[in-house]
């Protein structure tokens, strides 16, 4: 009887070890060195998700092309100074924010993010990072555009530094293929990570000032029955709206189906089907969405954990330094 009670007490103690074994193992997975953590809001901030969720649902519903908006302005914010909410900093008296360079003219979105920003605020003032709510919103904004569902770490904090001189550093879309191969590989990422990440541009549009370079000469990568839609559009004016793909508003792998009919809007979206070492996966992901997708996800993760910082701050009010 003894024995059997001993028996018990030892195998429930060998449970709760590995329990813990098992339980530290996971959290050692989801919290990173960087201090980032899954479930870094769990405790201090338990509904942020669900408010993030639920407000970019109600805005895409009432303007689809906020997908769009909200993915460009987290790339944005990432690739200068890191993932910091730097890029919804407004312009002061001394001091003219990224926002204001010309590469950010056409960001759209930020009323999205003052609103998430808000009713956060109410339910727990001083916690959660605009760089996060950036993060937060783009991940969703993909999802509700028919994306892939991921998740990424939180806990970024907010930068204090937002200059338009920075922004030097965001690519121009006249780059060929190995520029943006060498610009994208100084932030870590592959050729075939680069590929991935420009299939972004299934959603939304280029205006014609970033895309009528092309048109002034016969381009042998632009199918010239797309020419004349470009040039068409053009006769807009500068800001006119060329989507990238046929489905402006819906993440799907069409846009690389277009770099495959010479269709690409910018020189550095056709370059990738010109290059040798990138069409290999501009065709790959035109076969194949599902591949598309999970590449993307994992390189959404990778770009969204650029530079974070711990020594930052939580703004009160995303558009302003506390
Ligand atoms: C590979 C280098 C890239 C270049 C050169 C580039 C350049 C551009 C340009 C010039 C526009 C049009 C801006 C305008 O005319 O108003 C644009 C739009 C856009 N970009 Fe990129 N981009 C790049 C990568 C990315 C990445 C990595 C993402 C996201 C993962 C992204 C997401 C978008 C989206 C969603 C739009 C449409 C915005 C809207 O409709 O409001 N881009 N990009």
């Amino acid at each position: 009887m003894l024995h059997e009670k001993t028996c018990s007490a030892m195998a429930n103690l060998v449970r709760v070890l590995v329990m813990i074994v098992i339980m530290s193992g996971v959290r050692f997975i989801i919290i990173g060195a960087d201090g980032l953590d899954m479930n870094y809001y769990l405790a201090s901030c338990p509904f942020v998700e669900p408010i993030v969720k639920d407000t970019v649902n109600r805005a895409l519903q009432n303007d689809p092309t906020l997908a769009a908006a909200l993915l460009r302005m987290h790339f944005h914010d990432c690739f200068i100074q890191g993932c910091d909410g730097s890029v919804l900093i407004d312009s002061t008296k001394g001091n003219t924010a990224e926002k204001d360079s010309p590469a950010n003219l056409s960001l759209r979105g930020y009323e999205i993010i003052d609103d998430i920003k808000e009713q956060v605020e109410q339910q727990c003032p001083g916690v959660v990072s605009c760089a996060d709510i950036l993060a937060m919103a783009a991940r969703d904004a993909v999802f509700f555009a028919g994306g892939p569902v991921y998740d990424i770490p939180k806990g970024r904090k907010d930068g204090r530094r937002s200059r338009i001189e920075d922004t030097i550093n965001l690519p121009a879309p006249t780059l060929n293929a190995s520029q943006l191969i060498r610009m994208f590989a100084q932030h870590g990422f592959t050729a075939q990570q680069m590929v991935a990440l420009s299939g972004g541009h299934t959603l939304g549009v280029a205006r014609c000032s970033s895309f009528k370079n092309r048109l002034n000469k016969a381009d042998p990568a632009l199918d010239s029955e797309f020419a004349k839609t470009l040039s068409k559009t053009c006769r807009g004016g500068d800001n006119s709206e060329q989507p990238f793909d046929p489905t402006r508003n819906d993440f799907d792998n069409l846009y690389y189906n277009a770099l495959l009919r010479k269709n690409g809007v910018l020189t550095s979206d056709q370059t990738l089907y010109s290059n040798p070492t990138t069409r290999n996966f501009v065709n790959g992901y035109a076969l194949n969405q599902a591949m598309f997708f999970f590449d993307f996800q994992q390189a959404m993760v990778k770009m969204s954990l650029l530079d974070v910082k711990d020594d930052g701050e939580v703004r009160e009010n995303c558009r302003k330094i506390n």
